[in-house]
């Protein structure tokens, strides 16, 4: 990747921030951004001979609500991590939001995870003694959104995950279920092109993963992309799309239908 200055973003340094311009201002702008998520015979290989993800094909447009299901050790993860740009595959294509990412150097990249890509995990990853405000306006650093917005920008995003009670209360003084809302409010204050979680229900009791389920659902009725992994049998067979995983391959990624509410 070295050497390589021109990716289809402009990424400028202020204030030790990387700034990224809006699409419209950029040359080389995707044709085609309603395939959010497109993968081409992606591989990842480890070291030592595991092959996570295997010539994995997948298109994943706007609006859908997909669930990554499959047994232990199938790359669900994996995946998960290649298409959210934490990764990078040792062969294939990865497009997000119409960018070819393996084309863009590491700096670009970077600024694309920070605006397109939203991340929830099961174990939340807040950091402890934050309070929700602030770990929210933190999901929007690196995305040009001014310091003095993102306070609004997270007060408003997490009345809109119902904890707008909440603002000021530190992880330790929250639910499981409402540490994972700030969680999700974190990746959604950016408005990122596609919500993906892994396993966010994982750590949760039923009453409360239920809530969060509930959440991604009017998330994605109001128009948020969303990939989730689960476990939960329940809630794969609830969502309008699944992709199914064994040894690093897809077996099975139904196309979407009508889901009975
Ligand atoms: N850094 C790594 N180095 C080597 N092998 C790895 C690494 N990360 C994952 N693997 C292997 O890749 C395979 C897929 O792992 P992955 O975490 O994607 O599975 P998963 O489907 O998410 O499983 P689970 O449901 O248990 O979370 C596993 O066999 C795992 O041991
Ligand atoms: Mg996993």
């Amino acid at each position: 990747m070295t050497g390589v200055r021109k990716g289809p973003f402009v990424v400028s340094r202020q204030r030790d921030e990387p700034r990224l311009c809006s699409h419209s201002e950029v040359e080389g702008a995707p044709l085609n951004a309603a395939e959010v998520l497109q993968l081409v015979d992606v591989t990842r290989a480890y070291p030592g001979g595991v092959t996570a993800v295997d010539g994995v094909g997948l298109t994943v447009r706007q609006g859908e609500f997909v669930a990554v299901v499959g047994p232990s050790g199938s790359g669900k993860s994996t995946l998960l991590h290649l298409v959210g740009l934490l990764d990078r595959p040792t062969a294939g294509t990865i497009r997000v939001a119409g960018y070819d990412t393996g084309a863009l150097p590491d700096r670009s990249l970077a600024a694309l995870r920070a605006r397109a890509i939203g991340f929830v995990f099961q174990q939340f990853h807040l950091a402890p003694g934050v309070r929700a405000l602030d770990a929210v306006a933190d999901g929007l650093l690196y995305t040009g959104v001014a310091r003095a917005r993102r306070r609004d920008r997270a007060a408003e995003t997490l009345h809109q995950v119902g904890l707008g009670e909440r603002l000021t209360h530190r992880p330790h003084e929250l639910s499981g279920g409402e540490r994972q809302r700030v969680a999700i409010a974190r990746a959604l204050v950016k408005r990122p092109d596609v919500i993906l979680a892994d396993e966010p229900t994982g750590n949760l009791d039923s009453a409360a993963a239920e809530t969060v389920l509930e959440l991604l659902r009017e998330l994605h009725a109001a128009g948020t992309t969303i990939v989730v992994i689960t476990h939960d049998r329940g809630i794969a067979d609830s969502l309008p799309r699944r992709v199914r995983m064994r040894d690093g391959r897809i077996v099975s990624a139904d196309q979407r239908r009508e889901v009975n509410p």
